[in-house]
């Protein structure tokens, strides 16, 4: 159990907020394991009829906790709960909408790929350093970050990890509004609400029929398999030692 993630739910909307701020909001296995068991549990819960998506604090989150990266990588096990986190993410049928504000770094933007309803505060900067990191993205995001954007820039994201402000975001269809940092919990929570007042039924076979689920699950599966052999790569330690150690990483000694 973790007290980094906020579960609230009230009138129809189940609300996940990220909740560690001293960190950046990143995100660790155990706060995956609590964003998987309450996505997995909304399917089934007829109490919910929309999830929020939020974070406390300056930005978003800084993504996954590149700590535990380099602690998987030493260990051997796997990344159990991120996987089913994204998993949920894309099997869910019930609308998602997001609020975010600041930074949104990593899977912080390949989850906006999963939301339905994307609401940034007007100093936001998506970015999704993978390769930066010696890693390759995931939450099938090499399609869908692709299929939104197109290949150009869906590469310039990936390979450089170059930031998109709210302006381009709204431009590509990463996200529905921009609106001023301090209204933004406001907005997102009346725009769950409306969607919380919709008929469900109507919602979620809208929503299945809009996204190919399956053909999701497998692209996840595919970028799962290549991301567990590059985390241990020489490339990807050096990464995650430079993290560590507050300096650039030196990628010109490997091939
Ligand atoms: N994983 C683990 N710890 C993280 C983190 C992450 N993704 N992001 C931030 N932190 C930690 C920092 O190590 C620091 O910890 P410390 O106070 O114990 O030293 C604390 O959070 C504050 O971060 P800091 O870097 O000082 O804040 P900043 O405002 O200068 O920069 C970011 C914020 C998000 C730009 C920067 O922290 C960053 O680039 N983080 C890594 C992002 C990343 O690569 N994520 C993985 C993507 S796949």
């Amino acid at each position: 159990m973790t007290d980094h993630i906020k579960v609230l739910k009230s009138e129809g909307v189940l609300t996940l907020a990220f909740d560690r701020p001293e960190k950046k909001n990143a995100i660790t296995d155990a706060m995956y394991a609590v964003m998987a068991d309450q996505l997995e549990a909304a399917e089934t819960d007829t109490q919910i009829r929309t999830i929020l998506i939020r974070s406390e604090g300056d930005l978003f989150t800084s993504g996954n906790d590149v700590s535990e990266f380099a602690m998987a990588a030493m260990s051997g096990t796997g990344l159990v709960n991120v996987a089913r986190f994204i998993a949920a993410l894309g099997k869910a049928t019930k609308p998602i909408v997001a609020a975010v504000q600041g930074k949104a770094v990593g899977v912080g933007t390949t989850l906006l790929l999963h939301c339905d309803h994307v609401i940034v505060a007007d100093d936001v900067q998506l970015t999704t350093p993978f390769v930066n990191l010696a890693l390759v993205p995931e939450a099938a995001s090499t399609i869908l970050l692709t299929a939104r954007i197109g290949h150009a820039r869906a590469f310039t994201m990936f390979a450089l990890g170059e930031a998109v402000g709210a302006a381009d975001a709204l431009a590509w269809g990463l996200a529905n509004q921009v609106v001023a940092r301090d209204a933004l919990d406001g907005v997102a929570a009346d725009f769950a609400q409306r969607l919380a007042k919709q008929p469900l039924g109507a919602l979620v076979a809208t929503k299945t029929l809009m996204r190919d689920a399956a053909a999701i699950q497998r692209q996840m599966e595919a970028e799962g398999a290549v991301f567990a052999a590059q985390i241990k790569s020489p490339e990807a330690q050096e990464a995650f030692m430079a993290f560590a150690q507050r300096r650039a990483p030196n990628f010109g000694q490997f091939a």
